[in-house]
């Protein structure tokens, strides 16, 4: 098997150019013992909350969090039910699950892989009741309130936002984006005839700054952003045992704060976001052009109305398996984002869903596949892969499954 020589995710040439930079930060945490809170932490919000073009931000310990903390202080709790899309990652519903909510499913539209908002008037309209005092829907399927919908930017293209927040007015329903994928992401809102950040459009929203991400951390961290003062008050006392102030708890709460070298470091580095996010375009840009005359491979569609980061670059393809292994034989990393949609996991059995309820969710599964997608990917290297996308196309099935097996074994 030849060795990678394109991976997947390259995070040590971009974190080797700041090696100076992230040094003085943990030296400067060091040197004050300022591990916890403080100013870091506060600068790193002000300069988020400005980045998003919300209020607030309050950096907590995880996207995981982030999402868990919106929900609740949103209002959702035990007894209620909550919308999102099947192929998103399971912290989406972990955090559902968490709040005391159950998670039910919604398909996604086949161009954006976000949740579709025709397929969610459907489900509002037709498999619900309605409150009578409230106004909300009470679902058929679980019979429980259904009192939130989480839309994810996923890949780090926005949802169609407009439509999710008409039904959500309609509905009664907070929104909780999960931008976890999508910082800096952007959606025109035809409503507001204005361009919105991802994360400035819901109740609130939850961002993830795993290493991965487009603003990653050096370790774990999360934030929620929104422009409601008194959820993020809430939020606040919420990842820090409910505390007011020290030893004054007016509730209880969880250990889930930002730390002060993540904060830092993501402050550091949130100078570079807008430039990052530019040059992921740019590549997408690139592999679109050089992609595009090759039959056999479907490209990401963006929509006039919106304005991604490719936070992953997804292809879809009929013969996945062999698309992915023979990248792998020619030394290209990729990943498949997700290959079992949510409601076909072990984890969400007792839920009752089967295969065939989110029909373009499984397709979708079954044939995207995400290319290496990073600011410093080079011209020559997305050459490269597309050289190897083309060859596999090109060879016929057998000589290609030879060619792979040959490999694997040499
Ligand atoms: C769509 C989505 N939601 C939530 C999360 C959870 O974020 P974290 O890993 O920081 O808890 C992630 C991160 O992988 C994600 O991609």
């Amino acid at each position: 098997m030849g060795s990678t020589q394109i991976p997947f995710l390259d995070l040590i040439r971009p974190h080797l150019e700041m090696e100076e930079e992230l040094v003085t930060v943990f030296r400067s945490a060091l040197h004050t013992a300022g591990f916890i809170g403080g100013n870091a932490v506060l600068d790193f919000e002000r300069a988020f909350a400005e980045f998003c073009e919300v209020d607030h931000c309050v950096g907590v310990g995880s996207g995981t969090d982030a999402l868990r903390f919106a929900l609740m202080a949103a209002g959702v709790g035990p007894g209620d039910s909550v919308l999102t899309a099947p192929n998103t990652f399971i912290a989406t519903t972990e955090a559902i699950s968490q709040a005391g909510a159950l998670p039910e499913f919604i398909d996604i539209d086949e161009q954006t892989c976000n949740i579709d908002p025709d397929k969610l008037r459907e489900y509002l309209e037709t498999n619900c009741d309605r409150d009578a005092y409230t106004g909300r829907p009470i679902s058929r399927r679980t019979g429980r309130v259904i009192s939130a919908v989480v839309p994810v930017h996923l890949y780090g293209q926005p949802a169609d936002m407009d439509r999710i927040l008409k039904l959500a007015d309609e509905f009664n329903l907070a929104v909780i984006e999960d931008a976890c994928q999508a910082h800096g992401a952007a959606y025109f809102s035809q409503q507001q005839h204005t361009w919105r950040k991802a994360g400035s459009m819901g109740k609130a929203a939850a961002f993830s700054f795993y290493p991965g991400k487009n603003l990653g951390a050096c370790g774990e961290a999360g934030a929620v952003t929104t422009n409601d003062l008194n959820l993020a008050q809430k939020i606040r006392a919420m990842r820090d045992h409910g505390q007011s102030a020290k030893y004054y708890h007016d509730m209880e709460g969880y250990n889930g704060r930002l730390d002060a070298i993540q904060a830092g470091i993501l402050r550091t580095k949130l100078y570079r976001l807008a430039q990052w996010n530019s040059q992921r375009r740019e590549r997408a840009e690139t592999y679109q052009e050089l992609l595009a005359p090759l039959d056999g491979v479907m490209l990401p569609v963006e929509p006039e109305w919106a304005r991604g980061v490719y936070h992953l670059y997804v292809v879809r393809t009929q013969d996945r398996q062999l698309l992915q292994d023979s990248l792998k034989t020619a030394g290209i990393g990729t990943g498949i984002h997700y290959p079992i949609p949510l409601h076909l996991q072990k984890a969400y059995r007792a839920l009752g869903y089967v295969k065939g309820d989110f029909p373009v969710t499984e397709k979708l599964a079954s044939e995207i596949l995400s290319l290496p997608m990073y600011p410093q990917l080079t011209r020559i290297e997305q050459e490269n892969v597309v050289q190897a996308v083309r060859k596999c196309l090109a060879t016929d099935r057998t000589t290609l499954f030879l060619n792979i097996l040959q490999e694997t074994l040499a």
